[in-house]
């Protein structure tokens, strides 16, 4: 049986472009793993808070010299690493904020990385000790990055999962979601795609979703309209191309 971890860091939750391209994902896993197991952990729900000195004295503290406060912070950790380190599988569900990633997603990864837990330093350098899993990142971005050095979140993303032992992954984009009614359904369109083609089988199931997707995608609508609001401010101001030049 495996296990999937689905991750979603939109602040918008389930409602989030990325966190519904995480959905249609893995609903195609079930199919193909219909014993497997699912995760879900929802940094929006559940926000983990910024690593201070603080948390980060709890994990070098010796673990019988901890105090009660310090050993709160290591179960907290060790609970999100646990569930890491039991997944075959893990589902990303990345917007970008301000040119970024979620702040509650870099928490996140401050609590998982532990230095002689999740990697560990050699004399060849750090090796990441959480390896044998498959990524697939799900990206959502009102403008259009991917493929350019603007692209300041797949790098690091990449980076970040390689040091931790994760190399082996997968990015499906979801851009010009700002730009225009038109090219958001693009690039949705282009992300469902590819989605579709990541488990090796075009979607037989395309027809059986479809009014749950579409149930799905009324009970977006509502965020999309402010989200929209905040993006079309956004793509002013970052020079994202015009429409135009999208299609
Ligand atoms: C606070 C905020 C900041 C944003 N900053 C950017 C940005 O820097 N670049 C961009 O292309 N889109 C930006 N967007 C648009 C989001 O990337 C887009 O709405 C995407 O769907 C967010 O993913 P989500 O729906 O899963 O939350 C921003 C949206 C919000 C709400």
């Amino acid at each position: 049986m495996k296990t999937l971890l689905q991750i979603k860091s939109s602040i918008f939750s389930e409602g989030g472009q990325s966190s519904r391209l995480t959905e249609r994902f893995i609903a195609a896993w079930r199919e193909s793993n219909p014993d497997g197991q699912v995760i879900v952990r929802d940094l929006a729900l559940e926000p983990i808070p910024h690593l201070d000195a603080g948390r980060f004295g709890a994990f070098l503290a010796k673990p019988g010299e901890r105090s009660a406060a310090q050993q709160a912070v290591i179960e907290h950790s060790d609970a999100l690493i646990d569930e890491l380190g039991r997944a075959d599988v893990v589902v990303l569900g990345l917007p970008m904020y301000n040119f970024g990633l979620p702040s509650t997603l870099k928490a996140y990864f401050d609590h998982v990385a532990r230095a002689g837990v999740t990697f560990r330093y050699t004399e060849k350098g750090a090796v990441g000790l959480l390896t044998g899993k498959k990524v697939y990142v799900f990206s959502a971005r009102g403008g259009l990055y991917a493929g350019t050095s603007r692209d300041t979140q797949t790098p690091y993303v990449r980076d970040i999962l390689a040091f931790l032992g994760m190399d082996d992954i997968e990015f499906v984009y979801a851009e010009g979601l700002a730009i225009s009614e038109a090219s958001k359904q693009q690039g949705i369109a282009r992300a469902h795609a590819e989605i579709d083609q990541l488990l090796g089988s075009p979607l037989g199931r395309e027809s059986q979703d479809q009014s749950t997707q579409a149930q799905r995608d009324k009970q977006g609508d509502e965020e999309d309209a402010d989200l929209e609001r905040g993006d079309r401010r956004l793509v002013a101001v970052t020079g994202a191309p015009r429409t135009s030049e999208l299609l």
